[in-house]
């Protein structure tokens, strides 16, 4: 078998004259969070759907532990929790209810029901919500609801599709927190889809970015930083003594992109290595500097710089 828990060759989706998915190699090993992250249209959701058997690719291959979905949906279904972007419930029913539908579904032994249902609520933190009927919940409970019913079929994947969409910043803190200790703790690996970078950076081993049906670039968080300096994107913090007025001179000095004020000094963006000319313009001027510091891009610039070349 497949060192891969889900691996895909070529999958491509078209639907009539519109490409959704193009040629997408994915390769994610068991145990690793993969940040599958696009924007609107990117074609996320349409991947998703072809991993599970739920729409048939046009072209290309995709194995999820072990099976191909379009040929064996029912052992994939079986293995992977799916939470899709917008999960439904049983509203009168409690949540408790909810999970025991699933797990029955599911052919969870009744025996086994109490103690299952008992620490999936512990684990998404409705421990003392699981008797209150599901209308009563907020959007975050029914997110973490969500993940409970991905989690009460025991599975060996989850495919989480956009799961921090309206829930508030702690929600969605808890919710990742939530992510990485059933990676730590059980092992589990997660597919997490989402067009927001900055939220799914901290918890993802690897990142993959999708525009306009293409994967246009993946690796680790740091994979993707070298990457762009490869491209020559300097980001230099630079600090002087008194109120010297230099931004003019930063913004004009060639390869100097962006100039932004700083709390103490200025923060630029160039397309080269700058230090040198940067040095002899401060020291021309007879001014002190403090520091000069080159900062890496954040993911978010790394990930809008690709938005914006695609
Ligand atoms: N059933 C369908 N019929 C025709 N076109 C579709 C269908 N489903 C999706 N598409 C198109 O495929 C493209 C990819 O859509 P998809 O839903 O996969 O994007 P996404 O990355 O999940 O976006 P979002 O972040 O908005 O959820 C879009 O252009 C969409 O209009
Ligand atoms: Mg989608």
């Amino acid at each position: 078998m497949s060192e891969y828990i889900i691996e895909t060759e070529g999958l491509t989706k078209r639907y009539r004259e519109k490409i959704a998915v193009s040629d997408l190699d994915l390769q994610i090993p068991r145990g690793e969070v993969f940040g599958f992250l696009g924007p609107n249209g990117a074609g996320k959701t349409t991947t998703i759907l072809m991993l599970l058997g739920l729409t048939e690719p046009t072209h290309g291959t995709a194995a999820v532990c072990g099976f191909n979905p379009t040929t064996q949906p029912l052992d994939v279904k079986s293995r992977v929790g799916y939470l899709p972007e917008n999960p439904g419930f049983y509203e009168d029913l409690t949540a408790r209810e909810n999970l025991a539908y699933i797990a029955r579904l599911n052919r969870i032994g009744e025996d086994r029901l109490p103690d299952l249902l008992h620490d999936v609520l512990d684990q998404v933190g409705l421990a003392d919500d699981g008797d209150r009927p599901v209308r009563e919940f907020s959007r975050g409970m029914k997110q973490r609801l969500g993940i409970g019913e991905v989690l009460v079929k025991e599975p060996e994947v989850i495919i989480l599709d956009e799961p921090t969409l309206g829930i508030d910043p702690d929600g969605v803190t808890r919710l990742l927190e939530l992510i990485s200790k059933l990676r730590r703790e059980r092992g589990l690996t997660v597919l997490l889809c989402s067009h927001l970078l900055h939220q799914v950076q901290q918890v993802c081993q690897r990142i993959g970015i999708i525009v306009s049906s293409r994967m246009i670039v993946q690796g680790t968080p740091d994979e993707l930083g070298k990457a762009i300096l490869k491209e020559h994107q300097w980001n230099f913090l630079v600090e002087v003594a008194g109120d010297a007025p230099l931004e003019e001179a930063l913004g004009a000095l060639s390869g100097v992109d962006q100039c932004e004020r700083r709390e103490s000094g200025w923060f630029i963006r160039c397309t080269r290595d700058v230090r040198p000319e940067l040095m002899t313009l401060i020291r021309d001027r007879g001014i002190d500097l403090l520091q000069l510091r080159a900062e890496d891009p954040t993911l978010e610039e790394i990930y809008l710089k690709y938005f914006r070349e695609a």
